[in-house]
């Protein structure tokens, strides 16, 4: 069984110009121990996708699918207070903006503690005892020391650290990140990615990798699902996504790739990018 399932995704936002529809249709599955890459470039729906598949989306979103499934079990229908219990705990998400997503009025520790205590409702000291351990498991030097620092004290490197030591603090079954390390600097998202890696691979999680970064899908990802303006327009597995695209958007996301262009100025995909057979678009 998939861990996530979602099968024609729409959501569409009340906007002061009427309704506009930021997902279109979208379907993916991602399974345990799976690491499924979602690109596309700006605004074509990759973070509103998951918010709406986690809940997490404000009232002006209206939300439907024909099927929106965790282990099987339908998150549409189920009350607000059973969605919570499994947000967070089981599936549980990485932000791009590392620092904006900290509350900066409480320490890191405070703010890994407080997830312990929530989902897991460890004590006092069995709280400390893991955070420093999910501090270690990150990579942040001195844990001990670190839990009783704001996050304004901390670099972005070391923010982001947190917050993937939050996400993965009740050893959740599927962790979304988005766009983890665009906010970074270059040197310290191969770190970022690469204890992503190691994370997922050691806990077997299923990981969804939202990024608009073909170089880090090549880095990451099992599978590939690719999204134009609120549509799938291709999903593969890796190598046949950069072998063999299906269709233009993805050649053109593929050419935007440093390697491939030629000439001192890379082309951007508006320049590349023709037009396409949106999947899906007969619905
Ligand atoms: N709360 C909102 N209200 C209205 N439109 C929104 C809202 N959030 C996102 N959008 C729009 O939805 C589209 C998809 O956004 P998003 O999923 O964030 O794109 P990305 O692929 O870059 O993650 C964009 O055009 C964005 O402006
Ligand atoms: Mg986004």
């Amino acid at each position: 069984m998939a861990l996530l399932e979602i099968e024609n995704l729409v959501v569409e936002f009340e906007t002061a110009s009427g309704p506009f529809r930021a997902v279109n249709g979208v379907s993916m599955k991602v399974h345990e121990g799976e690491v499924l890459a979602i690109v596309g470039e700006s605004g074509s729906g990759k973070s509103v996708s998951m918010l709406a598949a986690m809940g997490l989306l404000p009232w002006t979103a209206k939300v439907t699918a024909d099927k929106l499934t965790f282990n099987g079990r339908d998150l549409l229908s189920m009350p607000a207070s059973e969605r919570r219990k499994i947000i967070g705990k089981d599936i549980a998400m990485i932000f791009q903006e590392p620092v904006a997503s900290l509350n900066p009025c409480f320490t890191v520790g405070f703010q890994i503690e407080e997830v312990l205590r929530v989902h897991l409702g460890l004590d006092k000291a069995a709280r400390r005892k893991r955070a420093i351990e999910l501090f270690e498991a990150v990579g942040i030097p001195d844990p001990a020391d670190r839990l009783g620092s704001y996050p304004h004290q901390m670099s972005g490197g070391q923010c982001q650290r947190v917050m993937i030591a939050i996400a993965i603090a009740c050893n959740p079954k599927l962790l979304i990140a988005d766009e983890p390390t665009t906010a970074l600097d270059v040197t310290i998202q191969k770190q970022i990615l690469d204890l992503l890696m190691k994370l997922q691979a050691d806990h077997g999680m299923g990981l969804i990798m939202i990024t608009h970064n073909m170089g880090v899908v090549a880095e990451t990802a099992d599978r590939v699902v690719v999204q134009y303006k609120g549509r799938k327009m291709e999903e593969a597995d890796v190598l046949t996504l950069f072998e063999n695209p299906k269709s233009n958007y993805t050649r053109a996301l593929l050419a935007a790739l440093p390697d491939n262009a030629t000439g001192d100025r890379l082309p951007t995909i508006s320049e590349l990018f023709v037009d396409d057979q949106v999947e899906g678009a007969a619905r």
